[in-house]
């Protein structure tokens, strides 16, 4: 059993509760007579939008008219639109294989603006300045972008054309830290498919003995996965596919499948954990746009994300890059449920080359004290 506290950082701790935005989750369901005049609602017959209509490639016109642009135009509860969300559980039990019963026990999942947003709230939700955390020995500059200021001691593991060496963490972890050490690494940073900005594709056998590890030393995860859905051919599963022991922090994103300047993603994590993230957003977004959530829901509901990116055989990658994406031709590959369902979030664009950020995936120097570890 995971003592989540442990990784719940000082700042994080402090956080209570918002009365306000606690009051707004219950006023969901309320009467639409009711008037509700706590939490500063504007009465949305004040608004000057009517409706509001999207027309996609195809020519096909989804309208947000009646309740759906009421609840697009006013302030949601911090953890989002509640139709969105039964879709997005409903997507993690499909591609990830767990189970809804699961969304009661152990995980919640919050929409957030963009996995960007998601990503800063988890980091600092659990890194103390000067705390060190596992990150891939190239790892996404925006990261680095958040950790920087808080200090953060980095541990840089060796990643070659399939990602991250398990055998190298092994040795970085075990080779300066005894399990159980208070001042061991909890906290190990990945950005498995497409790796930004080394392009490479974590396959499942590494990630399930990269996820061994972490629960041998207690370490969480964060699955920061926005290309997720890009994969050519079957996807590897995810580790929040294989969390036996709910310690993997998953951030899903809408930038690349619909589009960026909706400014969408998703956490999915372990209650305890989840609950001082959404304090943070209380306090910051209050939550993401309800028009981005609303417009979502109906793209989404009316199946028109489907198109899948055209399935390659895997025996036809080989370890140069591919649109940017290095694949090794060894990968092997398990899909957790090779789901096809028609609202199923998939892809409608080529996969960009994650290969543009790379100037800027190496470590900075050593302006902090805690500085780098390596
Ligand atoms: C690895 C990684 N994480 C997060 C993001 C941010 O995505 P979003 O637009 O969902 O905030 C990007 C964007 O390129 C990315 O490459």
């Amino acid at each position: 059993m995971i003592n989540y506290g442990r990784f719940i950082g000082k700042v994080a701790s402090r956080r209570q509760p918002s009365i306000i935005r606690e009051l707004l989750k219950i006023l969901q369901s309320a009467s639409p007579d009711m008037i509700p005049l706590s939490g500063g609602l504007p009465n949305p017959a004040m608004f000057p939008f009517k409706s509001a209509a999207v027309t996609l490639r195809d020519g096909t016109t989804l309208d947000i008219s009646g309740q759906a642009i009421n609840s697009a135009l006013q302030y949601l509860p911090t953890n989002g639109h509640a139709g969105l969300l039964s879709k997005l559980r409903d997507l993690q039990v499909r591609v990830h294989g767990l189970e809804h019963r699961d969304f009661d026990t152990c995980y919640d999942l919050v929409t957030c603006n963009g996995s960007q947003d998601g990503l800063s709230k988890t980091l600092e939700m659990m890194i103390n300045p000067g705390e060190p955390i596992i990150v891939d020995d190239h790892t996404f500059f925006a990261t680095m972008g958040v950790l920087d200021p808080h200090c953060a001691s980095y541990i840089p593991v060796e990643t070659d054309p399939e990602g991250m060496r398990p055998d190298r963490l092994w040795q970085a972890i075990s080779s300066r830290l005894r399990p159980r050490d208070p001042t061991a690494p909890k906290v190990l940073y990945s950005n498995p498919t497409g790796s930004n900005p080394c392009g490479s594709v974590l396959p499942a056998a590494r990630k399930q003995e990269i996820y061994d590890i972490c629960c041998e030393y207690d370490i969480i995860i964060i699955e920061d996965d926005p290309y997720f859905y890009m994969q050519f051919g079957p996807r590897e599963p995810s580790f929040l596919s294989m969390d036996r022991d709910r310690r993997v922090i998953r951030l899903d994103s809408f930038s690349k499948v619909l589009s960026s300047g909706l400014r969408l993603g998703f956490i999915t994590a372990p209650h305890p954990l989840m609950e001082k993230i959404v304090l943070h957003l209380q306090t910051s977004a209050l939550h993401a746009s309800a028009l981005s959530q609303v417009s979502d829901v109906t793209v989404v509901s009316k199946g028109v994300v489907k198109e899948k990116f055209p399935e390659s055989p895997r025996s036809s990658w080989t370890s140069s890059s591919v649109s940017g994406v290095t694949r090794a031709s060894t990968a092997t590959c398990t899909p957790s449920s090779p789901s096809t369902s028609a609202d199923e979030i998939s892809c409608t664009q080529q996969l960009s080359d994650t290969s543009k950020d790379s100037a800027s995936g190496h470590f900075p120097g050593e302006e902090c004290s805690s500085g780098f570890e390596s």
